[in-house]
């Protein structure tokens, strides 16, 4: 990220892996050198290999790796059998594939709000969201900890729908024993290079405990492994359902996944470490809401993919890092039920009030493994400057 600064001080980019990318490099020459061996570059022995060690990883019966988290949470609602007529409830507050997905299926997305402290679908009001078409509730896993399953399960079970889980961000966390993605029909996960576990470049996955939904992800990502299997898709009603796509994984993606899988907890509790130290050096400063753990009653872990705080005067605290060489993201700006791109679904502003007010405080700041304690330092005292006046 290009950004004006004082020419005597250190960069602090929002993301930046290069220091572990030579720490992996020769683990990942070993695997690459397997791949060109092999001379089979998409969805080959790599990738195999990858969706095993998700499966022991993650404790899912079944990984079907895709080529982003995208493509496997619409490949995941069309084997589920989801299509034109339905509706999925889905939180207001989230990336935006959360609820493409869901229009991509040929879906309608239904928003809900959010929780205050957990950015997680609010239980609550699922249940006032579903009506005789809703077939699906989406929660969404954001930042550092899992939405409420026990009670979204309990809803969704009331309401005779099926719980499929944006775990994109969620690789490691676990609630009740249970990896995230796993409570429900299923889940995906996303690979881009900044997540947790981040490839060189785009990947994703679906897991499941469920066979079909499984075997009908394999056949949809692969154009229904062009046209052999496609009757197998049954249960699947509309023709656009049936009709694969290709999102088969890179090798070279799946090759720097297995070179990062072994090093995963490593990062978690270094990630983990550098939140602890943001709190502490931000805990002076009343103009910063910084992120909380909720307890939901049954054994959960946080994994920090986002230290996401929430900041008066958000978009000038931003302007002023960048110009100190502090690279920052709006995690997320605009809340999807005031996107242009579904203003037909007749929303306005004030309809979901927490989500409304997230999108105009919330600001990520630069947390990955290779971030030094001096660099988070650096970062809490300009925060600090920031609300003392400015002055460097
Ligand atoms: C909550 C959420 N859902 C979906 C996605 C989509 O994943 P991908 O970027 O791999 O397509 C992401 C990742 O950016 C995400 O954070």
């Amino acid at each position: 990220m290009a950004q004006e600064r004082p020419a005597d001080r250190e960069d602090v980019p929002f993301f930046d892996g290069s220091a572990s990318f030579e720490r992996e490099w020769p683990d990942l020459e070993r695997h690459l050198n397997e791949v060109f061996d092999a001379s089979k570059y998409s969805h080959g022995i790599k990738t195999e290999q990858l969706e095993e060690e998700i499966r022991r990883f993650t404790g899912a019966r079944y990984a079907v790796a895709m080529n982003s988290g995208t493509d496997a949470l619409i490949l995941l609602l069309r084997a589920a059998g989801i299509g034109p007529g339905d509706e999925v409830v889905v939180p207001c507050y989230s990336f935006f594939a959360t609820a493409s997905s869901v229009c991509h299926a040929g879906a309608r997305p239904v928003f809900v709000d959010v929780e205050p402290e957990t950015y997680a679908i609010d239980p609550a009001a699922i249940k006032a969201a579903v009506t005789g078409r809703t077939r699906a509730v989406m929660p969404v896993h954001l930042f550092n900890q899992m939405a409420d399953m026990p009670a979204i399960n309990a809803v969704a079970a009331e309401a005779g729908i099926a719980v499929v889980e944006d775990s994109a961000e969620a690789i490691a966390m676990f609630q009740g024993g249970v990896h995230a993605g796993l409570h429900g029909l299923g889940g995906v996960l996303s690979f881009f290079p900044t997540k947790t576990l981040g490839a060189i470049g785009d990947a994703g996955m679906v897991i499941t405990d469920d066979a079909l939904v499984a075997d009908r992800c394999a056949v949809l990502r692969h154009h229904g492994r062009m046209g052999t299997t496609v009757g197998r898709i049954s249960g699947i009603s509309n023709a656009a359902s049936i009709s694969g796509t290709n999102s088969k994984t890179d090798e070279v993606q799946a090759a720097a996944l297995l070179t990062r899988l072994p090093r995963l907890a490593r990062a978690v509790a270094r990630r983990a470490e550098l939140a602890r130290l943001y709190d502490e050096g931000l805990a002076g400063i009343s103009e910063v809401r910084r992120p909380s753990l909720v307890d939901r009653g049954v054994a959960a872990n946080p994994v920090w993919y986002v230290y996401l705080v929430e900041a008066q005067r958000r978009d000038e605290l931003a302007a002023f890092l960048a110009a100190e060489g502090i690279g920052t993201e709006a995690y997320y700006p605009r809340p999807l039920h005031l996107q242009p791109c579904f203003a037909d679904l007749g929303h306005r502003p004030g309809d979901f009030p927490v989500a409304e007010a997230a999108a105009d405080r919330a600001l990520a700041l630069p947390l990955y493994p290779d971030l030094t304690a001096d660099q988070v330092d650096r970062v809490c005292r300009a925060v600090e400057r920031f609300y003392a006046g400015g002055a460097r």
